[in-house]
Parts: structure tokens; C-alpha cells; sequence
């Protein structure tokens, strides 16, 4: 048996391969266009694993998708691969719309081909799992209940909106042909291997450089956290027990505004690594623009996940974010490598 994992040399993709293969043996075929977020380097660790197989393959290829499932009969697909950085949404949209919506419809119609020649007991147990956000809610205000799934759709950003287009398609995959599909909608991620332009790894690698750490508008945007390895095993309980045609909320239950996150970052470094002035990294925060169509706060209510599927995470904020920094500090070799011609652009387009 094998599972087909689209998307695996990115952050949460990389870090699921890692996790399947300290718990399980299952084949994975990894099939990743290596973007600038994908790194195989990602999952140098277990390079020699030979249930790990990779394929350099764009989601939009339907030639190759559709050999991929041929080739190897995948009892399940996990949909990893995506444009997912809102503020490169904001300033060209055109391949999260390539990506988050057509390639999504691609994996679905050969899926979709594949399952229905499936003999009945492997069709019955077949999987489209489409991993999403809490972002497709849209925003909530401070004292608005966490989001449910069933609460309506309303993304703000190019990126959510191309992820809830995703979302709906999958649904109506399910209702229409009857595809057995699952999709979690997941709140921010931290942990190892996530490409220094989010949040938690910008500031702390602008921090390693004594380089200024942008906070937008006020810094008083709330987001709920959760620790990458808990969302990975939130994701292998689903593929497991989630019922065909659901929706499950993935959350932390960490809510912090972003100056708390980025203060609890500058202060770990204040003891991990103190700044060789004497100064606290806290010095470095600036404040710089809004983001346009910034959503004020995210949060998730986890109930359905915990109740139906027994699954809760085990790290909170705190103890996650100081193995995240521990990690970083420990991994200056991946980072540099990171630090190539595209990535300083970005960040200069960035401040301009
Ligand atoms: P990421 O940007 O780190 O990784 C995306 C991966 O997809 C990269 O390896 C990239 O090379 C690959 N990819 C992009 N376009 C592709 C294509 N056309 N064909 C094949 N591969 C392609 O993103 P991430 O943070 O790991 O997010 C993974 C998924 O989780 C996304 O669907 C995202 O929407 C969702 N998600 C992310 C978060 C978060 O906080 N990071 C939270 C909730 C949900
Ligand atoms: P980000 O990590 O980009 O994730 P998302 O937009 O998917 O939530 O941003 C997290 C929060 O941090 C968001 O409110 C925007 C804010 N932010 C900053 O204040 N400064 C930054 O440099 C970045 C990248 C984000």
C-alpha cells in the first residue's frame, strides 16, 4: 500500500513525511515542484528511506498525476502543495490561482478516474485529503466566537480565497461523484523547516542578523498557534478515523496577539543567545505598514476533531515556540542555504 503526498519538501508537508515515517512504514510518493518554499533538503534525514519516493512534479500536470496513481495504485492522496504566503497573494496572485484552485482541480478529476475503476472494497476505502485553513472563515472581531465548520466562508485574501475555491471544489467532488474526501482547515503553524517569510522564522532570523523585525500596523492582530508536529498528527488521526465528505478544524488553542509572539521569540533569544551589545532583540521591532485587507483575528474551536476523533495537541504555545527557536539556532546551515538571490529580493520588495 502507499499514499501519494503532494507538496512534501514544503513546511507542514516535510515535517508529515518526517512524523508518517516515526510512526509508520506505509510507502509515500512525494510529488513537489520544488518551488522557493520547497526544499528537499527538508527530509535529508531519512534520504536512504526506501518507502520514500520523490517525484519533481507540478500539481497541474495532469499527465503526470495521472502516471503517478497509475504507477503506484495509492490508497489515499494527501493535497499539501500550495502558494501559501498571503502577502505574496497580495502582490501576484496568478499561481496561487494556477495552483490552489486548478491544480487542485486536477488531482480531483484524476482521482476521481482512478477511484471509480477502483475494485468496491478499495474504493471504498480510498481518500482524497485536502489539507486548508482557517484562513477561508475570513476574520473574526475580539469577541466573536472561534470558528466552527460550519461557519460561512469569507476569505479577505487572494490566498484565502483561492484556498476556499479549493475547498469548495473538493466538496463538491464528494457530493457530486461521490469521491470519498476529507478536508482540515488548519490554524497558523510554526515549527521546523518553515521558510523565513512568516511570522516566527522572519523574526527570528532577522533577529540572528540584528536586522529590523517588521510588525504590521499595531502588532495587535491575534492568531491562533499550533506546533507543526501536532498538526501532522492531527492529520494522520483523520486519514485514519474522519468520515468521507467531513470537515475537521485543526487549532492550538493558543491565541496571541503578534507582538506577544514576537516577544516571546525575542526574549527566548535574550537568553539563548544574547545580543553581543547587551541590548534585547525587543529593540529591533518596527513597525511598518499594514497589510492590506489584514485580518484582525483568527481562532478555532477544535471540538468536532477532539470529541469525534480523540486527537489534542500536546504542545502549547510555550513549549513549542522554544523548541522552534532551539531549532533554528541549531540549524544555521539549512538557513543559509535559504539565503539565496530570490529570498533577498523578496525581502527587499518587501521594505521598499
Ligand atoms: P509551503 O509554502 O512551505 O510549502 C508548499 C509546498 O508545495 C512547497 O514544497 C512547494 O514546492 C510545493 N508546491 C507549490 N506549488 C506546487 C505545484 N504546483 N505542484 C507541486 N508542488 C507545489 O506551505 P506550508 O506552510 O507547508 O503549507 C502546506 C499546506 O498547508 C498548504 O496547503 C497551506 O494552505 C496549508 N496550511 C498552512 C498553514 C501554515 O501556517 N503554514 C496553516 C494552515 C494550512
Ligand atoms: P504570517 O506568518 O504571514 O501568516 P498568516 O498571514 O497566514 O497569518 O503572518 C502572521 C501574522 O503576522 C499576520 O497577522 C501578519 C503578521 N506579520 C507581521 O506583522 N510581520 C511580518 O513580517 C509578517 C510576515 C507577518
Amino acid at each position: 500500500m502507499s499514499i501519494i503526498v503532494t507538496g512534501g519538501a514544503g513546511f507542514i508537508g516535510s515535517n508529515f513525511i518526517l512524523d508518517w515515517f516515526d510512526n509508520k512504514s506505509e510507502e509515500i510518493i512525494n510529488i513537489d515542484s520544488l518551488t522557493y518554499s520547497g526544499n528537499i533538503k527538508n527530509l535529508e534525514h531519512i534520504k536512504n528511506n526506501k518507502n520514500l519516493i520523490f517525484i519533481k512534479g507540478d500539481i497541474c500536470n495532469q499527465e503526470l498525476i495521472k502516471k503517478t496513481f497509475d504507477d503506484f495504485k495509492p490508497r489515499a492522496v494527501i493535497n499539501f502543495a500550495a502558494e501559501s504566503h498571503v502577502d505574496r497573494s497580495i502582490s501576484s496572485p496568478e499561481n496561487f490561482i494556477k495552483t490552489n484552485i486548478l491544480g487542485v482541480y486536477n488531482l480531483l478529476e484524476v482521482s476521481k478516474e482512478y477511484w471509480k475503476n477502483l475494485s468496491s472494497d478499495k474504493k471504498n476505502h480510498f481518500k482524497f485529503y485536502h489539507i486548508s485553513t482557517d484562513e477561508v472563515y475570513g476574520e473574526l472581531q475580539i469577541n466573536d466566537p472561534s470558528f466552527k465548520e460550519e461557519n460561512p466562508y469569507a476569505p479577505n485574501s487572494p490566498y484565502s480565497a483561492s484556498k476556499a475555491s479549493s475547498d469548495h471544489l473538493v466538496r463538491a467532488w464528494n457530493q457530486t461523484y461521490g469521491l470519498p474526501t476529507l478536508i482540515s482547515n488548519c490554524s497558523n503553524n510554526f515549527g521546523p523547516y518553515q521558510y523565513p517569510e512568516k511570522l516566527i522564522p522572519l523574526c527570528i532570523v532577522n533577529s540572528l542578523q540584528n536586522k529590523n523585525i517588521p510588525v504590521y500596523g499595531d502588532g495587535k492582530q491575534v492568531r491562533d498557534w499550533l506546533y507543526v508536529k501536532d498538526h501532522c498528527s492531527a492529520i494522520r488521526a483523520i486519514l485514519d478515523k474522519g468520515s468521507s465528505g467531513e470537515t475537521y478544524n485543526i487549532g492550538g488553542s493558543n491565541e496571541k496577539t503578534n507582538l506577544e509572539v514576537v516577544y516571546s521569540i525575542c526574549d527566548i533569544l535574550d537568553n539563548l543567545k544574547p545580543n553581543l551589545k547587551g541590548n534585547s532583540y525587543r529593540e529591533l521591532i518596527t513597525y511598518v505598514k499594514d497589510r492590506p485587507g489584514h485580518d484582525k483575528r483568527y481562532a478555532i474551536n477544535s471540538e468536532k476533531i477532539s470529541q469525534e476523533i480523540g486527537w489534542t495537541p500536546k504542545e502549547n504555545f510555550e513549549s513549542g515556540i522554544s523548541k522552534t527557536v532551539y531549532w533554528y539556532l541549531e540549524n544555521t546551515s539549512w538557513l543559509k542555504e535559504l539565503m539565496s538571490e530570490e529570498f533577498r529580493s523578496w525581502v527587499e520588495f518587501q521594505y521598499k
